[in-house]
């Protein structure tokens, strides 16, 4: 039973407390809404829209997204409930310990590693991809063995193919962006909003300037029929373009692991959490609708740039390379916030005494969790630099789904442990909403092969041997029970 040991919903609330130890309260309803979209807008759309609409669903594409966000928005809802309930630094970790105990709030800690780092990894990949484009664009050719990881093939222009030793520029985002958290929440934030201006003023330019260029026969039909395999086309391949895009929503929950630096949290962290969710739906559905009219969708097969292919439908060539830039902007607040996540995440876990005590350490002048940043620069740039993107990709997918899945169950039982409890905010239609969230997050998770699973059995168990060999004996909590 001692498993499921939880950690008092008084003791959360006496870690609101501002003081030198603790993290600073500076985030307005504005920069925790350019948090979500800075987390959420990235590789997912600008790759993966053209790779599903080829592979999957057409035009189609455009349902899938509507699909995957009724997903995210159930999670959502639930996070938000729960965001303003306990709003402590940690996100899901921190929800977890209030409801279903200590082990259940190690896993899913653990777990958003995957989501937080490894996605921070992935994004980290396919940006280097971009700057090493752009940088040919101009002339510029790095070294092959340079910007892919090993064994990895680079196919050069003279025809030859070598293989990669490390991704250089991967590795330097990730440890460029961990060194600016280290340096401050606000500077970060910052930095965070510029970028966002940017990507958000790109899509709609892309959206806005080429409606006019869409030609209604790649629309034609909106759901090709299927092959006659499940998932190529037809309804069934709709269905599986929302698992692979769903990626592409990754990063809304990011909003709540800054839920101790909100200045208020109980009114602020559902408008950063839906609202980013919003904006970007509604983005992704507009964005996908005007790609797939500028091109028919069997263009973008095995196109690693489907925006460029469909820019090349349109006269405005010279945007191109705006859009370039704009995307590697774009990356660059996705890696942000991942990593701003992550260290908020083992921030929390180590003050709760199931990580060692110098991941809390908060920096005396920055008041940042620096070591913590510290040690993600060196386990996000080993992934960056030497592990290829669809194993790195589809590991924060599976990662995060189950971190949805476990939110959402911890609403039902909330509802049912502590109904007395105030809710500034509270999920519609209980217990509809949480179960439908449930499903769909594991039925998406159930799409992502066994492979897949099997890296997260690993995973996990590697998190229970650290369980059972550390965390367990020095748990705050359980001291304090004792
Ligand atoms: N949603 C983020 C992206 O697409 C992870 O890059």
């Amino acid at each position: 039973m001692s498993l499921l040991i939880k950690k008092p919903l008084s003791m959360l609330a006496g870690e609101t407390g501002d003081s030198e130890h603790s993290l600073k309260r500076t985030l307005g309803p504005g920069a925790l809404v350019a948090l979500g979209i800075g987390a959420i807008i990235g590789a997912g759309l600008f790759s993966l829209t053209g790779i599903a609409a080829a592979n999957n669903a057409g035009p189609g594409v455009i349902y899938s997204f509507i699909l995957a966000a009724f997903g995210c928005a159930f999670a959502g809802m639930c996070y938000s409930e729960f965001a303003t309930m306990i709003p402590i630094a940690g996100s899901a970790y921190t929800y977890a310990y209030a409801t279903m105990g200590e082990l259940l709030a190690w896993i899913i800690g653990w777990d958003l590693v995957l989501e937080y780092a490894v996605g921070a990894a992935t994004v980290s990949i396919s940006w280097s991809s971009y700057v090493v484009s752009l940088l040919h664009d101009f002339g510029i050719e790095l070294p092959a063995a340079l910007i892919a990881s090993p064994w990895q093939p680079v196919h050069l222009a003279n025809g030859t193919t070598v293989f990669g030793v490390i991704n250089l520029p991967a590795v330097l985002i990730t440890s460029a962006i961990s060194i600016l958290l280290m340096v401050g929440i606000q500077e970060s934030a910052r930095v965070n909003e510029v970028m966002v201006v940017l990507k958000v003023t790109v899509v709609l330019v892309f959206i806005v300037a080429r409606w006019g260029f869409i030609n209604p026969a790649n629309h034609t039909p909106m759901i090709p029929p299927n092959t006659g395999t499940f998932g190529e086309f037809g309804y069934s391949g709709i269905v599986r373009a929302a698992g692979v895009i769903f990626f592409a929503y990754i990063g809304f929950d990011a909003v709540s692991t800054a839920a101790q630096e909100a200045k208020n949290p109980q009114r602020d962290m559902p408008i950063g959490i839906l609202g980013s969710l919003v904006v970007c739906t509604i983005l992704y559905v507009a964005f996908a609708w005007v790609m797939t009219g500028l091109q028919p969708y069997t263009a973008f097969k095995g196109s690693a740039a489907p925006v460029a292919v469909a820019i090349a439908a349109t006269p405005y060539l010279w945007l191109a390379r705006l859009v370039k830039f704009a995307i590697i902007c774009g990356y660059t607040s996705v890696i942000l916030v991942m990593l701003l996540g992550q260290s908020r995440v083992f921030f929390s876990m180590s003050r709760d005494g199931l990580l060692p005590k110098f991941f809390s350490e908060v920096h005396p002048k920055f008041r940042t969790p620096w070591r913590s940043n510290l040690l993600f620069l060196v386990f996000v740039s080993l992934f960056s630099g030497f592990a290829p993107i669809s194993v790195v990709g589809e590991m924060t997918s599976i990662g995060t789904l189950l971190a949805f899945v476990i939110v959402c169950a911890g609403i039902l039982i909330m509802r049912k442990t502590q109904p007395d409890i105030k809710r500034p905010f509270r999920t519609p239609l209980v217990p509809l909403v949480p179960i439908l969230g449930i499903l769909a997050n594991f039925g998406l998770m159930l799409g992502l092969g066994i492979e897949n699973w099997l890296r997260l059995v690993i995973w996990m168990a590697i998190g229970l041997a650290i369980y059972f060999g550390y965390s367990r004996h020095h748990s705050k909590v359980r001291e304090l029970s004792r």
